[in-house]
This record gives C-alpha cells, sequence and structure tokens, in this order.
C-alpha cells in the first residue's frame, strides 16, 4: 500500500526542496508571482484551509496534498477529458458521455482553484468541473506508480505448504463473504487457492465455482470430465505424466483460472505439481537478466491443431502489465509451440538458449510441490501464474473442473477489493 501519510517535517521538506529548484525546471509554490509572469488569464484560490497546494503553469496543472507523497501534474486535456459532471459522463452507466474530439488540445482553464478536499475548474467555454483530489490522485499516472497494491507472494517447495493456502470448508464458501474472500485473496497472493468437503461430483464443482464466476467454455466444453479416454488429442486425455506448464498458450486469452476436482481414483500415482511460475521468472530475471529481457517482448506462436480446429496465438512467453510493467502472464507450454518462425537463423540459437534457462528455473525441483488431490478438495489455479503438471497414474482416474476466464476472476478480486 502506498504511504498515505507523511510527517508534517517531511512535506515541508518536500515542498522547500521544490521550491530550491531553479524556476526553469521547477514552477515555483509562489503561483500567484508566476501566473503574473506568463501574463496569462490565470487566476486561482488558496486559503489557509485548504488541504492541497497548487501551481498553474500554461499547459498543466500541478496539485499536492499532504496525504501524497509527490506533486501530481495534470495536462488540462486531461483534466478536460476527465471531467465526472453529468453532462461529461453517464453516472448511471459508468461511461464517458462527450466527445473528446470537441476538446481543444491546447485547452486552459479561466479559473482553477483548491476547495476543501476538491478541484475545480471553470473553462472558457463556461463549462465547470469538479474533481476529488482523492479520485485524482487514485486515477492519475502518478497515483499508478505509486500505489503498489499487487505483491504477489512468491514460493517453492519449501516455503508453500498447504497451511499457507486457503482451505476453506465448502459451507462456509457457500454461505458467507468471507469464504469467497478467502479463496479469492489465497489466489491473488499463491495463484492457489482451494475449497475442501466438496461432495465428488461434477454439479457440485460447477456450484463451487460459480461462487466466483460463471464456466468459461472452450473446445473442451463448458465443466469438464476427463479420464484416459481420448475424447481430445491432447496429452491431458492419457495416463502419462505431464510436465509443469500453463493452458491456453494457443488462445488470444488465456483461462485465467484452472479449475480441478478429483472425482474418483483407484490406482497409484498421479500426484499433482504445481510451480510458482513467478517465483521461476523472477529467478530467471536474477540469474539471466537478458534472457528475461528476451522472453518478455519476443513473440512465441502457440498452436492447437484437432480436426476442425486450428487456434494459434502469438505472444512473449513471459507478459508484463502493460501498465504496471510488472510480471502478469506466463506463457509456458513448450510442447503446444508453433514452428519458430519468429527469428532468422542468426538470431534463433539465442532464443532457444533463454527457453532453456527458463525451462531449468521452471524444472528446478526446488520449486516443485507435489501433492495428491482427493475427493472433496476443489483446487482452483491461477493459469497466468502457476504452472501444473502431474504423475503418471495407474489405475481408473476421473477428475472434473472447468476454466474461468481472466477477466471474470480479475472482475471478481476487483469487486471484493483484494486487488
Ligand atoms: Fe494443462
Ligand atoms: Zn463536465
Amino acid at each position: 500500500m502506498m504511504k498515505r501519510q507523511l510527517s508534517h517535517g517531511i512535506w515541508r521538506h518536500m515542498l522547500m526542496k521544490a521550491e530550491n529548484k531553479p524556476l526553469s525546471s521547477q514552477p515555483s509554490l509562489h503561483w500567484h508571482s508566476r501566473i503574473k509572469d506568463y501574463g496569462t488569464r490565470l487566476t486561482s484560490t488558496h486559503s489557509e484551509h485548504n488541504i492541497g497546494h497548487m501551481n498553474i503553469q500554461q499547459t498543466y496543472l500541478e496539485i499536492c496534498s499532504p496525504s501524497w507523497p509527490q506533486f501530481l501534474k495534470l495536462k488540462y486535456i486531461w483534466l478536460r477529458d476527465h471531467c465526472r459532471c453529468n453532462t461529461c459522463y453517464n453516472h448511471t452507466t459508468n461511461q464517458r458521455n462527450c466527445d473528446l474530439l470537441d476538446i481543444p488540445l491546447n485547452i486552459q482553464p479561466q479559473k482553477s482553484a483548491i476547495e476543501g478536499d476538491k478541484l475545480t475548474i471553470a473553462w472558457p467555454d463556461g463549462h465547470q468541473s469538479e474533481y476529488l483530489l482523492d479520485w485524482l490522485w487514485k486515477n492519475s499516472y502518478n497515483g499508478l506508480q505509486n500505489s503498489d497494491t499487487y505483491h504477489p507472494k512468491l514460493w517453492n517447495r519449501q516455503s508453500v505448504e498447504l497451511k499457507n493456502i486457503a482451505q476453506v470448508d465448502m459451507s462456509q464458501y457457500m454461505n458467507t463473504d468471507a469464504g469467497v474472500y478467502d479463496v479469492v485473496k489465497s489466489i491473488v497472493d499463491f495463484g492457489v487457492g482451494i475449497v475442501k468437503n466438496v461432495p465428488a461430483t461434477k454439479e457440485a464443482t460447477d456450484k463451487v465455482v460459480q461462487q466466483i464466476a460463471h464456466v468459461q467454455h472452450t473446445m473442451f466444453g463448458g465443466m469438464w470430465e476427463f479420464s484416459d479416454h481420448l475424447d481430445h488429442y491432447d496429452t491431458a486425455y492419457t495416463r502419462q505424466a505431464l510436465g509443469a506448464h500453463t493452458d491456453n498458450t494457443y488462445f488470444t486469452e488465456a483461462a485465467g483460472l484452472q479449475v480441478f476436482h478429483c472425482l474418483h481414483h483407484d490406482g497409484e500415482g498421479g500426484e499433482t505439481l504445481l510451480v510458482d511460475g513467478f517465483r521461476a521468472a523472477y529467478d530467471l530475471k536474477q540469474t539471466h537478466p537478458k534472457s528475461f529481457q528476451r522472453l518478455s517482448t519476443l513473440p512465441i506462436e502457440a498452436e492447437y491443431l484437432e480436426a476442425g480446429k486450428h487456434y494459434i496465438n502469438v505472444d512473449s512467453m513471459l507478459k508484463l502489465h502493460p501498465l504496471t510493467k510488472k510480471l502478469q502472464q506466463i506463457r509456458f507450454n513448450l510442447n503446444d509451440r508453433a514452428p519458430m518462425r519468429i527469428l532468422a537463423a542468426e538470431q534463433i540459437s539465442q532464443l532457444y538458449e533463454d527457453i532453456q534457462s527458463f525451462s531449468a528455473k521452471v524444472k528446478d525441483p526446488e520449486g516443485e510441490w507435489w501433492f495428491k488431490l482427493h475427493p472433496g478438495m476443489v483446487l482452483f489455479i491461477d493459469n497466468w501464474r502457476v504452472l501444473h503438471g502431474r504423475a503418471s497414474y495407474t489405475g481408473h482416474r476421473k477428475m472434473t473442473g472447468c476454466y474461468i476466464s481472466r477477466s471474470d476472476y480479475i472482475s471478481k478480486a476487483k469487486v471484493l477489493e483484494i486487488i
């Protein structure tokens, strides 16, 4: 969480630091005189009761509030575009309601002021805008750079234990908000969450899933059941061991959550393997930073081929969030790679080396968490982070489960105010 409180001393130091910078590079806090220097029509008000300070510049405002760790720089075009009055914004549908092309790129306020916890602006055409300072901070570039609310708890074989992962009893999960919260929070933190004491049926598993979101339908169906019968041309539908991988590298949006419930197993083996892909990627970043950089930018094609189906997607193996630049997704399934046609012969060896370096991190036994799924235990895993696999098995084994889309999972985590 961002530090919301600064001591008065630190705050004063920040202001003095800003004041000591040369006028050419740093706007003065004595903004009345700056207005005069520019000879613009800009005016502003400021009282001792105000909680904020403001510098008026030709193309932007700088605002500071004691609870912020830094100044907020807001371009006038951005401010006009983000007016939340009833004309500019439809508060019933939560959508913008004005035409961006109507706003001149060089728009300037007629008058601006901080009044209490609000910034008010009068525009030259008579339009009035009002912004809560807190809203401005949360929705600005600076606010994003300083908000650090997502901290995945990385794990390996040593550090992860079932006691760290939420294991919520089905009755609590089905009947209380806290039960669902605990499972989703565990998925956000560790990429794994468990609901226990669930009847070993597809229908009961479906009910558990619906508490988070509806089932994502794919070519595998909605709620699927699989055994060793080859219903689809995929090794999941065999008794073979499966190395750690993520699903759906060939989809434009890989499933967000993967749900597994072992309904029956009367043989040996079949242990589930989970690997924290973020831990593996951050290990790679430490030991092979250039490999991390290349794998987070170079596209690698993946495909799924079956009679009447050809899914193909091209993206990097390690995806960074476009806004925060933090690691957002692992796309790792070496078997589902399409032919590698991205690089010329001279450059391809390096990419193979990079993929092998990352594979070594994924396959590091220190990172592997093996455990047995039992009937009654519904396992949720974040398919954008945690890789899954399994040991080979004997006997008859019946699994059920499904996917939940990433969009639906993120929506649920946001509504629960976990992220
Ligand atoms: Fe899989
Ligand atoms: Zn407006």
